[in-house]
């Protein structure tokens, strides 16, 4: 099995210090450094994570795959004949989903900002492991956004980066929303207090628990959730003040 494009790192003493202010010193986009990274990698392998997933999905037509990367999770909404759209700032990343799934619907865009998708365009929206690359308020927009292209009623799937993903980047405490540097990508590793924080905003959490992946050869540990956009989600609401405990 081909491992996927590497999101990681063995924590050591010569990682960057992370900056209260937001963040960290980073010197190129990442979507070049995606870019980098994928060029650099063979199609993985993996079985679709969201499989797990498929009794919660009975009656979803139209489904967003946010950060697509080499698209498993369009793939296998594809096979249960459901509408797919892929988007990723990678064009690399698209290219790999678009030969594996070219029936998909590609785009290169940010998941915090979308004009390109109507309002209420997918019943679902999957998120593996692509909204925990920023800071607070940016979470909030990106969840927001996700919220609006979202019918009344539907749904988000996702998992991303737990404080205690030691193998890949996280740092002693990750109760701040302070950005880790980690291999040339700015990586956000969540508690429970702020996952919630940022989900409630826009969604109903159905289901928000910890999940240990074993992709990429060393225990990733993650939170998964599946939350329903809330009816009157409107514009998120103000950020309430900073302090967020573990
Ligand atoms: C760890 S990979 C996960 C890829 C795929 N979802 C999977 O699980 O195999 C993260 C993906 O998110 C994409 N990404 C990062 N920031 C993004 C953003 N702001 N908007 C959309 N996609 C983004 C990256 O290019 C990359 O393809």
């Amino acid at each position: 099995m081909t491992a996927p494009p590497p999101d990681h790192t063995d924590r050591t003493d010569q990682d960057p210090p992370r900056t209260e202010a937001g963040s960290p010193q980073i010197d190129e986009p990442p979507s070049a450094v995606w870019d980098r990274r994928y060029a650099a990698h063979p199609l993985s392998r993996q079985e679709a994570w969201l499989s797990g997933w498929q009794h919660r999905l009975p009656g979803v037509r139209r489904a967003l795959d946010i950060g697509c990367g080499d698209g498993w999770e369009t793939a296998a909404l594809l096979e249960l004949g459901v509408d797919v759209t892929g988007i990723d700032i990678s064009a690399e990343a698209l290219a790999r989903c678009r030969r594996q799934s070219p029936r998909a619907r590609h785009l290169l865009a940010d998941v915090r900002t979308m004009p390109m998708l109507r309002d209420g365009e997918f019943d679902l929206a999957v998120a593996q492991l692509s909204l925990h690359y920023f800071d607070r308020e940016d979470t909030r927009r990106a969840l927001c956004e996700i919220a609006r292209v979202l019918a009344p009623d539907g749904k988000l799937i996702g998992c991303v980066n737990a404080e205690d993903d030691w193998h890949y980047g996280a740092p002693d405490d990750a109760s701040s929303w302070a950005l880790t540097p980690v291999d040339g990508v700015a990586k956000q590793f969540f508690t429970r207090a702020k996952l919630e924080e940022v989900l409630s905003a826009c969604f109903e959490i159905e289901h928000l628990d910890k999940r240990t992946l074993s992709r990429y050869g060393k225990p990733k540990s993650v939170w998964e959730f599946f939350c329903r956009r809330k009816r009157d989600h409107g514009e998120a609401d103000p950020l309430p003040s900073p302090a967020i405990g573990p």
